[in-house]
Parts: C-alpha cells; structure tokens; sequence
C-alpha cells in the first residue's frame, strides 16, 4: 500500500524499543525455524507483540468487538504487526495495520507474509493522522500502546470517527496520567517513552465524548501493567547472558535500560494504564431515540 513520508518516524527511533526491530528474526530462529521457512501465526505469538499481556488481551477485543469473518477492522500502530495476525487468524477477519515505521512495518509484512496471512492483513506504512478517509469503512479501531505517541488527541480522535462505520467501536489499550509526574519522570517520558501527552482517565473520557463518542468505558489496568513490567525486568536480569549472546551486548543494554525505566514509572505510581472501548452511534437508532 501506499507509504506516507514523514519525520515522526525518526524521532519516534529514540526509543530504545524500536532501535533494532530486527531481532524478533533472531528469536524466530532461536525457536528453531529457518531464514525464510513458513510460519504459522501461533509460533510467533512470543516474540511479536509489543504490548503487555501478549495475545490474551488481543483476544479480548475480538469478544468484546465480537469481530468475525464480515469484519473489518484496522489497527493503529500496529509495531511488527502481532496483534492484527492474531485478530485475521483467530476471528478471520481483515485488518488494515497502520505503522509509522517503516522498518517495522516492513518487517511485519514480511511476517504476515511467512504466516500466510496477506490475504487478511493489509500493511500501510504512514501516520494515521495522513491515513485517508473514504467514507467509514471500518467496523473497529484497535490499538495497543500506540496512542500514547501521538499527542495531537482531537486529529486523531476525529479520524477513528470519520474511518469507523456508524456503530463501529473502539478497543485501546493505552498509558493514562494519575498524578502529577516530576520533571525526571517528564524527561522519561518525552525523551526514552516518545510520550509527550497523556490526559488523565477522565480527560481520555471527555476527548471521545466531545468527537462523537458514546458508551465510554474505562478500565483500569494499572495495577496488572505495573506486575507486568517488574516480572518483565526480573526475567530480562535473569536472562541476560543468553539475550546478549542472542542479540548483541548492545542490543541488551538499551532493552534493559528500557524495561527498567518503564517499570520505574510505573512503580512511582503517577503512570496508570487503561482498556477503552466506545462506540460511534448509529445515526439510525440515535434519531429513534
Ligand atoms: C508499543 S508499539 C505497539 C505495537 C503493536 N500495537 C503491538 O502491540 O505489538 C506502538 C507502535 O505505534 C507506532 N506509531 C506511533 N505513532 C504512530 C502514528 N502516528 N501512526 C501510526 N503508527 C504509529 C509506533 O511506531 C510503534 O510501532
């Protein structure tokens, strides 16, 4: 599909997590499959979601978008494209998997394409802010940890409506603002996050609302993100000797150092995480009202 030039993507490079995407390759090896051998999507699902909770909160969507063989949907910041194989292998249905990145979209689509999925993923390298609006066309918007990249929430907002059909629904799963953070904890954010925005649960609330949004629900998954990201860091010390062989000294440095500053933040307890779901009303049925 079409690629979009921008200069989001580089500074969005900082981040210690997106610096050497390539190394899912070497896991995919590591787990015993060859350069170009076919894959099925279940043998992955380890090593290509960048979001807490691997594949089970993807299937949560599924259930609560109850997406299926008619449905469409598309995925913002779709990282090496996990999630969206998940959604086409399990529900069979089709998604558009937008990604910033051109390396990691560029991956992803290889990947899509080892597992068999293309007919079902569409990978788009852009910003979803340039993504074009033919009309509403899709039954859901799903992100995982990728909103918090993009401050500019009114545009973006404005643009799941305009792409979503009338009914259509939404599932992210984002970071959210608690209490007040301190500059260092600001710097974290900013400069090894990529996250220079983020409102408060009741902001995010308000934000949808005032785009068109109804039935808004927010979850809070705080308390299970800050047990992820401390196990995560545990188990990263412990298996740093064979991470470091796998991927390179320097490869483990940044990861590391990027594990222990998610943790930190959330450990200081003014970062929150958050599952939301709305719906843009039925035309149809609001006038029935
Ligand atoms: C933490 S990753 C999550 C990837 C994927 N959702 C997953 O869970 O595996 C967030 C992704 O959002 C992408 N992203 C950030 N800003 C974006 C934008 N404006 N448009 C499209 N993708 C964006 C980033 O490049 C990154 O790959």
């Amino acid at each position: 599909m079409e690629k979009i030039k921008t200069g989001k993507a580089d500074s969005i490079k900082r981040m210690k997590l997106y610096r050497y995407p390539e190394r899912v390759y070497n896991e995919i090896s590591a787990a015993g499959y060859g350069k170009d051998a076919l894959l099925k999507e279940k043998d992955i699902r380890l090593f290509d979601q960048y979001h807490y909770l691997g594949t089970d909160v993807v299937e949560d969507a599924i259930n609560f978008l109850e997406a299926g063989l008619q449905s469409r949907l598309i995925e913002i910041g779709s990282g090496l494209g996990g999630p969206a194989r998940y959604l086409a292998e399990k529900a069979g249905c089709r998604v558009t998997a937008v990604e910033l990145q051109p390396d990691l979209n560029q991956i992803a689509s290889s990947l899509t394409k080892r597992c068999g999925l293309s007919g079902l993923v569409e990978h788009f390298c852009g910003d979803i802010l340039e993504f074009p609006e033919d009309g509403g066309n899709f039954d859901a918007a799903v992100s995982w940890l990728a909103i918090l990249h993009i401050p500019d929430r009114q545009a973006l907002l404005k643009k799941c409506f305009n792409i979503l059909k009338p009914a259509g629904k939404v599932f992210f799963e984002d970071y959210c603002k608690l209490g007040e953070f301190s500059p260092e904890e600001e710097k974290i954010l900013r400069e090894d996050v990529q996250c220079p925005y983020l409102p408060t649960t009741e902001e995010y609330k308000r934000q949808l609302i005032e785009n068109g949004f109804t039935d808004v629900k927010l979850e809070d998954k705080t308390a299970c993100w800050s047990d992820f990201v401390r196990g995560r860091v545990e188990k990263f010390i412990e298996n740093r000797l064979c991470y470091a062989k796998l991927h390179g000294n320097e490869v483990a440095d940044g990861m590391e150092d990027f594990y222990k500053k998610i943790s930190q933040l959330f450990h200081k307890g003014n970062l929150g995480g958050v599952r939301i779901t709305a719906v843009k009303p039925d035309a149809y049925l609001k006038r029935r009202r």
